[in-house]
């Protein structure tokens, strides 16, 4: 087995876990937050900037790699973690949100998905063989089966149908997926915002015995209270040694709820993409780095927080680097937004510790601003 998952304690507060999860390039600890590198790359980040601000795990894309530079290219070159410099574990997306994404430039069928390059228009074919073919060349620590993402609002009749042909198509990325000792295939749960679909998809994904388990279909355009009904009712189907990962979430509220609910694992491009911008996350809510108000302002972007950005750099300076459209500040900006992230997740990971994790939402959204 490629991972293990060790659950160390609950909270007796909330139920949150807290665990390690042992990959062949480390360990990890949950919850935890992923920042995201679609294209071998988090943008503007260095890998040693990356360690620097705790990150433990990133996410790179099956989809976008395999366009370019070409999956066979990064094995030639002996892998994802060697191309891109990253010794840390690496999780791969499969491929199939991304190419759902594409809208026109695809047609679906039994089989796999056919669909045109967004950068060159050229026809291209992925099954759930191919997207493991593609994970196993890239050597990915954790790879995601190949999946339907169901848009938001979906009838009935539409979801049924996706996540079956989904639990069709996690089997076949098993059968193909022989590299189990050095890369762990995770199953996607999917089932719309419906109850008996959640549960129908759980039972028959969990059934198909994956090394853990991913909440897939979410934060796709529905009100935040639908999320957190469909977490409410589905991590408890999902088994307690193995890892939950739900996917495409990143806002600091989000991630928050999501633990309390019962997930390990987050990832999302909010931070890096509203730090490129010009947002900052911070302990008061969001800062718009360009505002008028912080033409004079030499205090950093959030007093709470020791991060280089914050450490070194006032708004005021900030402000007119995004103003005079200077690179640094993209860099600086993401730098902040993402140690801000890992930094909550350190913090939700120390309260779980402690059996507060309530308490710790409560003294958050107080000064972050949120409505519970
Ligand atoms: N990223 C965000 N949501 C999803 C999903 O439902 N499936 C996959 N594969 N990736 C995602
Ligand atoms: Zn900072």
């Amino acid at each position: 087995m490629a991972i293990k998952y060790e659950l160390i304690k609950t909270c007796k507060q909330s139920g949150a876990r807290l665990g390690r999860l042992h990959t062949p390039h480390g360990i990890i600890e949950t919850p935890i937050f992923m920042p995201v590198g679609t294209q071998a790359t988090v943008k503007t980040m260095t890998p040693e900037e990356l360690k620097e601000i705790n990150s433990q795990i990133i996410l790179s894309n099956t989809y976008h790699l395999y366009l370019r530079p070409g999956h066979k290219l990064i094995e030639k070159a002996g892998g994802l973690h060697k191309f891109m410099n990253w010794d840390g574990p690496i999780l791969t997306d499969s491929g199939g949100f991304q190419v759902f994404s594409l809208g026109p430039l695809r047609k679906i069928s039994e089989e796999g998905v056919e669909f045109r390059s967004h950068l060159d228009g050229s026809k291209h074919f992925i099954s759930p063989e191919k997207a493991v073919e593609i994970q196993n060349s890239l050597g990915s620590d954790i790879m995601m089966a190949f999946d339907e993402c169901a848009p938001y609002p979906a009838d009935y009749e539409y979801v049924k149908n996706s996540l079956e042909r989904t639990t069709r198509w996690a089997k076949r990325c098993k059968d193909a997926h022989k590299n189990t000792e050095k890369q762990a295939l995770f199953g996607i749960i999917q089932g719309g915002m419906y109850e008996d679909l959640r549960r129908q998809s759980a039972e028959e994904i969990i059934g198909l015995d994956f090394p853990g388990y991913s909440v897939g279909g979410l934060s796709v355009g529905e009100p935040k209270h639908l999320m957190y009904e469909v977490l409410e009712y589905t991590t408890p189907l999902m088994p307690k040694d193995k890892p939950r990962y739900l996917m495409g979430v990143g806002s600091p509220d989000d991630l928050i709820e999501g633990v309390i609910r019962g997930i390990d694992m987050f990832d999302c491009v909010l931070p890096s993409r509203i730090g490129r911008n010009g947002t900052a996350m911070t302990s008061r809510g969001k800062v718009v780095i360009k505002n008028a108000s912080h033409t004079e302002s030499f205090e950093p972007l959030d007093p709470e927080c020791d991060c280089y950005t914050c450490k070194n750099y006032s708004r005021a300076y900030l402000r007119h680097l995004f103003k005079a459209n200077e690179i640094l500040g993209l860099r600086l900006l993401t730098n902040h937004n993402l140690y801000f992230l890992l930094k909550l997740m350190e913090e939700i990971r120390q309260a779980i510790r402690e059996d507060r994790l309530l308490d710790y939402r409560k003294d958050f959204f107080q000064k972050y601003g949120y409505e519970l």
